[in-house]
């Protein structure tokens, strides 16, 4: 097989020869942000709503955007059709770039861009059609888990929490309420009701938690944006995790205990539908999978 081909600072070059100083300061202090972007049919999913989070990571960070919307767009383009699978996983990585270690920003320095792209592994079937398990843990992530920062080592450790209890994903709790997974949002369904969590600094705005509420209303499901407790959410009658990878994925079992029925509920199997629906459109190219600029 060919080489990988990864982007970094300007260039398209070969994984095996993508080098970065070790004074970067994404690998001194995490000093960085990213993007996963899925690309369905080699067409980037909802690539204005993911460069427009990229912006707001930006900002928050106060790293100017090496690029122009146009610009981005073409470098991703261009990196997805340069990779030999279809469905994808593109990962877009910026840093304050390399300098002296000094926590204060530095005066002059050039972010590092890199981006890279692997096949995109959406759950097996036996996972859809059975559910996951989950255990949950005490969000003790920062006060800013709205920016899509590489500083990751809190999701890290929470995410392995899950890993180490032979489950899919850990779900946060802040002050009794229902935050979000350690690498996912989380959808709680009580009496036919689709809560979500409403966004803010504690979670991360999920561009797949926007398509979910979107599909929602676009069929006619109820639901509601608002505050969960960690009682609601133990005594859901479904509850869900979404992200980019994982797309739609039932939880069917919490801490061991079963979530409704313990299996997949109806309005899991109804969403999970409608999600390939959108996909599939994606992949043929259609305007319905992104929203406008
Ligand atoms: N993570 N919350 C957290 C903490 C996440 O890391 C992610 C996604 C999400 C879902 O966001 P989206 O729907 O935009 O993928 C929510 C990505 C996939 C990752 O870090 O690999």
């Amino acid at each position: 097989m060919s080489a990988q081909i990864v982007y970094l600072n300007g260039s398209f070059l070969p994984l095996s020869e993508a080098r970065v100083p070790v004074l970067d300061r994404g690998f001194i202090f995490g000093d960085g942000v990213y993007e996963v972007i899925p690309v369905y049919g080699r067409i980037p999913f909802r690539l204005p709503e993911h460069l427009r989070r990229l912006q707001n990571s930006l900002d928050a960070i106060r790293i100017t955007n090496p690029h122009t919307t146009e610009v981005w767009t073409r470098l991703i383009t261009d990196l997805a059709e340069r990779q030999p699978w279809s469905n994808q996983s593109l990962y877009v990585q910026i840093t304050r770039g390399v300098a002296k270690r000094d926590h204060a920003f530095p005066k002059a320095v050039t972010p590092t861009v890199f981006m890279m792209s692997g096949e995109l592994t959406t759950p097996p079937k036996e996972e859809v059609e059975n559910g996951v398990k989950a255990v949950t843990a005490s969000d003790f992530r920062w006060g800013r888990c709205d920016i899509k920062s590489t500083a990751l080592l809190g999701n890290v450790l929470l995410r392995q929490v899950a890993v180490d209890a032979g489950a899919t994903e850990t779900v946060l709790f802040r002050d009794g309420f229902l935050t979000e997974g350690s690498a996912s949002n989380i959808f709680v369904i009580r009496d036919g009701v689709l809560l979500a969590p409403p966004k803010s600094h504690l979670m991360l705005p999920g561009i797949t938690y926007d398509v979910v509420l979107e599909l929602a209303a676009a069929s006619g499901i109820p639901h509601q944006v608002r505050e969960v407790t960690e009682r609601e959410t133990f005594t859901a009658d479904e509850l869900w995790m979404t992200s980019s990878t994982k797309e739609v994925l039932a939880i069917r079992e919490l801490n061991g205990n079963p979530i409704g029925s313990g299996k997949p509920g109806p309005l899991f199997r109804r969403m999970h539908a409608l999600y390939q629906e959108m996909k599939a459109a994606c992949a043929a190219g259609s305007p319905v999978a992104a929203n406008a600029p």
